[in-house]
């Protein structure tokens, strides 16, 4: 597969992947990592794969907990995503990256004791055939654990209501589903898995500070908007400019939704 992949208007390109990889680094995705990393409970020599591993900070943790007993795959649609996991996986135990779709696992049947995917599969077309690639590489009982935003849940201060309003109907362009949670237990029973455990898990920033998950997300908001839902570009950078100016009064927050299923 050659150059990027364009993935229902959001590119992973190289800038994008790089924007991505350090609101990634921020306190709140740090956390979010941890809240996530409890859900998965992996134990020493656990066999998992990442689902659109990414930049791969996950991966690079996971690596840590399961040992060198243990086998981490990664595998994602973006070359440049994966670019930058490589140079994480060099620094750290191994971790195994592949170019490859959620929509065609390029692993054996059984070859894995736990998949995670956290915010892959609003982006993904087919999520109950990902789901039975899912199911086909985990072994009997083996664990799957989701994590994706529901963009409904977005409360964000702003000068201009109408103009937020706008901005962020043309944001949820950059993916598939951005309600995804909330029809994701369904997909995940109708798809022959058990769910053992739903949670959310909540970002909130108040008070401006650039390094915040929010404050990275204006400028991945910014530089897609223009020309979604009748966004100008202009308007972007004013919706951007007039974040940045609230100082103390800034006020952002969002959820994520956690799911863990068993494959019985
Ligand atoms: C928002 S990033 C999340 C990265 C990583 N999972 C994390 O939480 O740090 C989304 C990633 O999913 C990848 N992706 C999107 N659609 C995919 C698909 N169908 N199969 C595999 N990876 C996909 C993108 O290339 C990107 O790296």
């Amino acid at each position: 597969m050659g150059g990027e992949v364009e993935v229902d208007g959001l590119r992973f390109d190289p800038e994008v992947s790089r924007q991505i990889e350090l609101v990634y680094t921020t306190p709140d995705v740090i956390e979010q990592r941890r809240v996530v990393r409890t859900a998965l409970a992996l134990r020493a020599g656990d066999r998992v794969l990442d689902v659109g591993v990414g930049p791969g900070l996950l991966a690079a943790e996971m690596a840590e907990e399961v040992g060198p007993s243990g086998r981490i795959c990664g595998i994602d649609i973006s070359e440049s995503m994966l670019a930058i996991a490589g140079t994480r996986a060099d620094a750290g135990p191994g971790v195994e990256l592949e170019l490859a779709s959620a929509a065609w696992i390029p692993h054996p049947a059984e070859s894995f004791d736990v998949v995670v995917s956290t915010q892959v599969f609003e982006y993904v077309d087919d999520v109950a055939g990902a789901l039975d690639e899912v199911r086909r590489v985990l072994r009997p009982a083996g664990r799957v654990v989701l994590l994706d935003t529901d963009w409904g849940s977005v409360v964000w201060r702003s000068s201009d209501d109408e103009r937020m309003g706008r901005v962020l109907t043309a944001f949820e362009d950059h993916l598939v589903d951005p309600h995804l949670p909330r029809t994701l237990a369904d997909v995940l029973v109708k798809s022959g898995f058990t769910v053992t455990h739903q949670s959310v898990v909540p970002i909130l920033n108040a008070g401006y500070d650039d390094h915040t998950y929010s404050a990275g997300l204006i400028d991945i908001v910014s530089a897609f908007v223009p020309g979604h839902a009748g966004v100008a570009e202009h308007e972007a950078r004013a919706w951007a400019d007039d974040l940045r100016g609230l100082g103390d009064s800034y006020f952002f927050s969002l959820n994520r939704y956690l799911f863990v299923a068993s494959a019985l």
